[in-house]
């Protein structure tokens, strides 16, 4: 499973089928057919680092599974992680855990807004921050980003209308960004910053893709730009998405303002949420101590993927657009020049091509004509699914001559 020094051989194809993954194990109930293959809900196909497999194994290994606690370690390693990889000092106080991203938004969203306030995001996005808001009676406010030649941007010039409306409370922003990559500057970060500064309204920075950025970017944690800002801003992070830990049900949320801290920290009491999976808080606390070397390990694997995907649609699939992540390993394909017709795609993806990929229109009416590929998994299989889409459109293209 391992080649030397407990790096993963990411190119080895280890079998998920039948361990109860969502991914491969549950496409008849997400798609309708079993028989594809999947690039599709965010997790990788990748082993995590060898010191947390042989953590969990260690502490699997003693029979007994009660409650536990969460040791100063723990927060020792979130408050060592966050200064050595992001730059941003933080304090114990300020971190609360919790079962989840997007458990910690919905409490966040009920601690600090009220029903029928707006909540602004920025579509296309990830699909659960349309049902955090209105499941819980907030509106969805939409910012759109702007799409550049597949290269997407801030409207910030709408932004401010939105953030200017008293109503809108709360600004939700995914970043890196889920599904488009990008990995915004700190340029971008302060115009956001001092608009939200401006109008008084908070920001929930959902920043769990923050470690998978590739060459060239760097992510800037949002609530590190000034003291303002921080107190007026929740920050949602996990070892989840970085480290392969997804079922492990384990994030936090770093809440500098005590007055906020509190709010949120009484809907966690309300809804008896103080509690934490044993081998979520072992997997994070072993990862930030001694994951490192892998990580970058990943990054340069998930990178190449990243380029290879982007080669093949521009040599072998030329009507496709894609653009380079700048960071997550997710990767958004433009298929308009195709279809327009949302079921269309869909269809032709599902029961042509047989891949199962993320549907462009879950992320927003944005998104209709897009798909979302996985990239966390290995060159052959994404190499694999790529030949079935040129396949099933070299089928299309000529049905339609
Ligand atoms: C932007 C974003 N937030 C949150 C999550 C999920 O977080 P969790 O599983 O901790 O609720 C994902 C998973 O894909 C994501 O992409």
């Amino acid at each position: 499973m391992t080649r030397n020094n407990g790096i993963s051989d990411f190119d080895q194809i280890i079998s998920r089928q039948t361990t109860g993954s969502v991914k491969w194990d549950a496409l008849g109930k997400i798609f309708g057919s079993e028989d594809l293959l999947p690039l599709w809900v965010a997790d990788m196909d990748f082993p995590s680092p060898e010191a947390v497999i042989a953590k969990l194994n260690q502490r699997a290994s003693h029979p007994i599974y009660g409650y536990n606690t969460q040791e100063a370690s723990l927060y020792q390693s979130i408050i060592d992680w966050v200064k050595r990889r992001h730059g941003w000092e933080i304090e114990k106080d300020w971190i609360l855990v919790a079962p989840g991203v997007v458990p910690s938004i919905v409490l966040s969203i009920l601690a600090l807004s009220e029903p029928g306030d707006g909540v602004i995001i920025q579509p296309p996005v990830y699909p659960p921050f349309f049902a955090s808001i209105k499941d819980n009676d907030r509106q969805v406010i939409e910012n759109p980003l702007i799409n550049k030649g597949g290269h997407y941007e801030i409207d910030f010039e709408d932004l401010e209308k939105k953030l200017s409306n008293p109503s809108n409370k709360l600004f939700l922003l995914c970043s890196p960004h889920n599904p488009v990559g990008r990995v915004w500057t700190k340029e971008e970060l302060k115009k956001i910053y001092e608009l939200c500064q401006k109008y008084e309204v908070d920001v929930l920075s959902d920043e769990i893709h923050n470690d998978l950025v590739f060459q060239g970017h760097r992510h800037t944690v949002f609530a590190s730009l000034g003291t303002p800002v921080c107190k007026q801003s929740v920050t949602f992070m996990a070892a989840s998405k970085t480290f392969n830990v997804a079922g492990l049900n384990f994030a936090f949320m770093i809440v500098p303002c005590k007055r906020r801290r509190g709010l949120i920290q009484g809907w966690m009491n309300r809804l008896h949420l103080n509690r934490n999976n044993l081998f979520g808080v072992l997997a994070t606390e072993t990862a930030y101590q001694e994951g490192e070397q892998w990580l970058d390990s990943l990054l340069s694997y998930l990178e190449k993927n990243a380029d290879f995907l982007v080669e093949f649609v521009q040599t072998r699939l030329p009507h496709i657009k894609v653009t380079k992540p700048e960071g997550t390993y997710l990767a958004w394909l433009d298929f308009r020049a195709y279809f327009t017709d949302a079921k269309e795609l869909e269809d032709f993806l599902v029961h042509t091509a047989k891949v199962g990929l993320n549907p462009g229109k879950n992320f927003g009416s944005q998104g209709e004509g897009f798909a979302r590929i996985n990239l966390g998994t290995q060159r052959s299989v994404l190499l694999e699914a790529l030949e079935r889409i040129e396949k099933a459109l070299r089928t299309k293209s000529s049905t339609n001559d």
